[in-house]
C-alpha cells in the first residue's frame, strides 16, 4: 500500500472539516430548533454544549485517528485496542453508511431545487390556490415523486465518487476549498438581503428573544443533540479526517476553529431566515425541516424581487452544504473499505458507492409509490435516521471518550493534545477531565432519555 494520504495545507484541512459539519443540521435544523426551545435561551445552552462538550469530544476523535493513523476501524486496532473497543469503530461505520443512504437522497432534492430555481420551473405556480398549498404541491413532485428525485440522488452519488476517487488532497481538500468560501459569501449576501428587509429587527426579535422559562432538561438535552449531529461527533467522520492530519496540526484549535464556523453559519442560517419570513408575514408557518426550507422560503422569494437570483443563490448554498457533508460521511467507508481490505481507492469508492443506485431507486420508490412500505411505524427513511443518529452516534461518543479516557495509554491523549511537547500551552488536562467523566454521563443522559421518550 502507498503512503498514507495527508491534507497538504491548514486551511485546507480546515474547510474539509468545516465542510462536513456544515450540513442540513445548520440550514433546516437550527433555526427550527432555536425558535422552539427558547430563542436566545436556547442559544446559550447549544453554546455551552458546543465548547464544554463538542470541542473536547472533537479533539478526542482527532486524537484517536491521528494517533491512529487508519480508518475508523483501524485506528482503534493500531492503538492495539482489543474486540470490544474496535467494535466501536465498526459501528461508527454502520451509523456513517445509514446517514449516507438518506443524506445522498437528500442532498438530490436540493440540486432539484436549485435547477428548478435556475430555470425558474420552482415558480411555475397555479395562481388560483393559495401560494402555500402551490409549493406544498411543487414539494409533492418535487420530492415525492419516483423519477427525478431518483436522477438527482445518481447525480450526488456520482459527484460524490468522482471527487472520492481522486484522493483526499486532490479530491476532498481542492473540493472543500473551492466549496467553502463560497458558501461564506453566499451566507454573507444572503444575510445582508435579510436584513435589508422591513421588519428585519422583528424577525431577528422573534429567533432571539430569550425565553429562559423555557429552559428544560429536555431543551438541554435537544441542544446536546443538535450540537453532535452538527459537529458530525460520534460517527467515525472525524477519527477518519484526523488520520489525513499532519503531526504539526495543532488539534485543540482545530476543534475551536471549526466548532466556530460551524456555529457562526447555524447563527447566519437564521439570521437569513426569521427576517426574511416575518417580513413576509409567515412566521407562523410549519418550520419544520422541508417545510421551511422547500415552501415557506420559496413563498418569501416569490414575494421577492429578483427571485430566480435569492432563490438559486440560497439553493446553492444547501446544495454545497449537502454535498461536502455527503463526501464526508461516504469517506468513512471508503477509507474502512481502502484500508481493511487493502484495495485500491478507485475501488473502494465504487463498492463503497455503488451499492447506493440500488438502495436509493428502492427508496425513492418507496418514498413515492410505495409510500405505504413501513417498518415499526416509520418509512426506511425516518428508521434509518432514528436508528443512526439518536442511538448509535450518543454509543459511539461514549465509546470513544471512555477507550481514550480509561482504557488506552494516557500518553496518547496527551501526546496527541500536545503535538509530542510541541505545543506550548494547552488545555489537556481539562479536555481529560470531560472526556473522562462529564462527556460519558451527560451523553448517556441523551442515550437514555430517548429511550424513555422524555
Ligand atoms: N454535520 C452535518 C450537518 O450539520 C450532518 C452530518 C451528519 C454530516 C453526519 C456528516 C455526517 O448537517
Amino acid at each position: 500500500m502507498g503512503k498514507k494520504a495527508q491534507f497538504g495545507s491548514k486551511i485546507g484541512l480546515v474547510a474539509a472539516t468545516v465542510g462536513s459539519a456544515v450540513g442540513l443540521g445548520n440550514v433546516w435544523r437550527f433555526p427550527a430548533e432555536a425558535q422552539a426551545n427558547g430563542g436566545a435561551a436556547f442559544l446559550v445552552v447549544y453554546i455551552a454544549c458546543v465548547f464544554l462538550l463538542g470541542v473536547p469530544v472533537m479533539v478526542s476523535e482527532f486524537a484517536l485517528g491521528r494517533a491512529g493513523r487508519s480508518d475508523a476501524v483501524g485506528a482503534f486496532k493500531n492503538l492495539g485496542a482489543s474486540k470490544p473497543w474496535w467494535g466501536v469503530g465498526a459501528l461508527a461505520v454502520c451509523a456513517s453508511y445509514m446517514i449516507l443512504c438518506f443524506y445522498m437522497v437528500v442532498a438530490g432534492w436540493t440540486i432539484e431545487y436549485l435547477w428548478a430555481s435556475l430555470t425558474r420551473a420552482l415558480y411555475d405556480i397555479d395562481t388560483s390556490a393559495s401560494m402555500e398549498s402551490s409549493f406544498a404541491g411543487k414539494m409533492q413532485d418535487m420530492i415525492g415523486g419516483s423519477y427525478r428525485p431518483l436522477v438527482a440522488t445518481y447525480i450526488t452519488i456520482l459527484i460524490n465518487i468522482c471527487v472520492l476517487a481522486v484522493g483526499v488532497q486532490k479530491g476532498i481538500e481542492r473540493l472543500s476549498n473551492i466549496l467553502m468560501p463560497v458558501l461564506f459569501l453566499v451566507l454573507l449576501v444572503m444575510c445582508g438581503v435579510s436584513m435589508s428587509l422591513d421588519k428585519a429587527a422583528e424577525g431577528l426579535a422573534y429567533f432571539l428573544n430569550p425565553d429562559f422559562s423555557k429552559i428544560t432538561p429536555s431543551v438541554v438535552l435537544n441542544a446536546l443533540g443538535q450540537a453532535f449531529f452538527s459537529l458530525s461527533l460520534g460517527m467515525g467522520i472525524l477519527i477518519t479526517y484526523s488520520s489525513y492530519f499532519p503531526n504539526s496540526t495543532k488539534l485543540t484549535k482545530t476543534a475551536v476553529t471549526v466548532s466556530l464556523l460551524d456555529l457562526l453559519v447555524a447563527m447566519m442560517m437564521g439570521i437569513i431566515i426569521f427576517p426574511a419570513i416575518t417580513s413576509f408575514g409567515l412566521q407562523d408557518a410549519n418550520l419544520e425541516g422541508t417545510t421551511l426550507v422547500f415552501v415557506t422560503l420559496p413563498e418569501v422569494f416569490n414575494m421577492m424581487p429578483w427571485t430566480r437570483l435569492w432563490s438559486t443563490l440560497f439553493f446553492l448554498l444547501l446544495t454545497v452544504a449537502a454535498i461536502t457533508s455527503t463526501i464526508s460521511i461516504a469517506e468513512v467507508t471508503v477509507a474502512f473499505v481502502s484500508d481493511r481490505f487493502r484495495t485500491s481507492r478507485i475501488k473502494a469508492c465504487l463498492i463503497t458507492l455503488m451499492p447506493l443506485f440500488v438502495f436509493s431507486t428502492v427508496c425513492s420508490l418507496s418514498l413515492g409509490v410505495w409510500s405505504g412500505f413501513r417498518i415499526a411505524d416509520m418509512n426506511i427513511f425516518n428508521l434509518l435516521d432514528t436508528v443512526a443518529t439518536n442511538i448509535i452516534l450518543p454509543v459511539v461518543s461514549i465509546g470513544v471518550c471512555v477507550y481514550l479516557g480509561w482504557v488506552a495509554p494516557k500518553n496518547i491523549l496527551q501526546d496527541e493534545i500536545s503535538n509530542y511537547g510541541k505545543a506550548g500551552r494547552h488545555p489537556g488536562y481539562l479536555i481529560r477531565i470531560i472526556i473522562r467523566y462529564i462527556a460519558p454521563a451527560l451523553i448517556s443522559l441523551v442515550l437514555i432519555s430517548y429511550f424513555l421518550n422524555v
